[in-house]
């Protein structure tokens, strides 16, 4: 099929995922209204077409955590991401070196951070979540450094994991799972072939590594809910702070008291995000939390955004409400799924030539020319909502 945008990258994932691997990744919590509305309230902001501004070049290049981006666009944490394309946290981290931006390897990724980081040439984030055993935090912080990593994205949204009935339907959970799974790999031969047979081993290749034996994945949804730990506090953090001596991000932060305590923290930056919808649905779209958050602390913090980016328009979007740089989760997914590295390089491209006409039509030539400018100041147009 032709593939010109992420709307595309979604429908090549669609076919060629078993549908469990697919409504894990597209789905979101409860109802799905948050999911939703990340979307529609960000389509919703009106960028402000002004012409003959003799734009000419545009640069999209920017500094985060000192780091040189060639679009401020970074890859977010998606766990299982190995199961989506074979060994496929490698692939997407040589797609985002390729392009200039970097990768951020999920705490339960497939592969560990010893195999991606040394067949990428520039560093990688990592991604740590709080689990009960706090052997397993130390270690993994003690690896990531040690292969090169200097920036922690600390997911602070996810004490539980929340519940996705998709999940339920589809064979990720539920009753009879495993035969589930295996049917929809014999009608998926594609996928089996590459991923299901190639891709081996099948693992949480980071918590493995740390208790020296294969994490089952048969119940990765239950492995989620025993293992992670929801009585985490500000003050479980501080060891952390203490600790690690690259810069520390902040993920999953909406309120803007929040941001405000994420300063306090001594947090280099945070993350606004619900975690694509996939938490607590019915929380705010992050395209209405940021400018709040925004308001309390932009200039204290970098301030990074994600949930609901699809296109080059969206991060413009963000871009000017606020954010210093986005990442983006689903996108490079479907992608990944779709295409391997090639595609999720294509989608960073396809992603970089949208912000360049977006930013040519509003007048600006480099990313500190978007602002607040950028948006029509009426705000939300109900374009999503016909
Ligand atoms: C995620 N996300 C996530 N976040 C995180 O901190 N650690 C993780 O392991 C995961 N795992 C994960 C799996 C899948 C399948 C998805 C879709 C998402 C959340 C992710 O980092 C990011 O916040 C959202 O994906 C952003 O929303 P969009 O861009 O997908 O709409
Ligand atoms: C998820 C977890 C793993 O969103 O972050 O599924």
């Amino acid at each position: 099929m032709i593939v010109a945008s992420t709307t595309d990258y979604r429908e090549a994932a669609r076919r060629r995922l078993p549908p469990f691997l697919f409504h894990y990744i597209d789905g979101g919590a409860y109802a799905e209204q948050t999911m939703r509305r990340n979307q529609e309230d960000l389509q919703d902001l009106a960028l402000k077409q002004r012409v003959l501004k003799a734009v000419g070049e545009v640069d999209l290049s920017t500094r985060v955590f000192d780091e040189p981006f060639a679009l401020p666009v970074a890859m977010a944490p998606v766990g299982l991401t190995g199961m989506y394309a074979r060994r496929g946290e490698v692939q997407a981290a040589r797609a985002a070196a390729s392009r200039g931006i970097p990768f951020t390897m999920s705490s339960v990724s497939v592969c560990p951070i010893e195999e991606v980081q040394p067949k990428v040439d520039r560093p990688i984030w990592f991604q740590l979540y709080v689990l009960k055993d706090r052997g397993f935090m130390k270690n993994a912080l003690e690896r990531a450094w040690a292969a090169g990593v200097r920036t922690l994205v600390f997911t602070v949204d996810m004490p539980v994991p929340g519940a996705r009935y998709r999940d339920a339907h589809s064979g990720m959970s539920g009753a009879r799972a495993a035969q589930r799974r295996m049917m929809q790999a014999v009608l998926h031969p594609r996928w089996a072939w590459s991923v299901g047979v190639m891709g081996r081993p099948h693992d949480l290749g980071n918590v493995s590594a740390y208790l020296k034996r294969k994490i089952a994945l048969e119940d990765y949804v239950g492995w989620l809910g025993a293992n992670f730990d929801p009585s985490i506090g500000w003050n479980d953090l501080q060891w952390i702070r203490d600790y690690w001596k690259g810069s520390m991000v902040l993920k999953g932060i909406l309120d803007p008291e929040d941001a405000r305590d994420a300063v306090r923290f001594g947090a280099d930056g945070i993350v606004v995000s619900n975690h694509g919808g996939r938490q607590l649905d019915g929380v705010l779209s992050t395209a209405r939390a940021l400018p709040m958050v925004a308001d309390a602390v932009k200039g204290d913090l970098t301030l990074l955004v994600d949930s609901g980016i699809r296109s080059g328009l969206d991060v413009v979007r963000m871009l000017a409400q606020g954010a210093d740089a986005v990442l983006i989760g689903r996108a490079y997914i479907y992608a990944l799924a779709a295409a391997g590295e090639k595609g999720v390089a294509n989608l960073i491209d396809l992603i970089a030539s949208e912000m360049r006409v977006a930013m040519t039509l509003s007048g600006a030539r480099s990313i500190k020319d978007i602002s607040g400018e950028s948006l029509v100041s009426s705000g939300m147009t109900g374009m999503a909502h016909p």
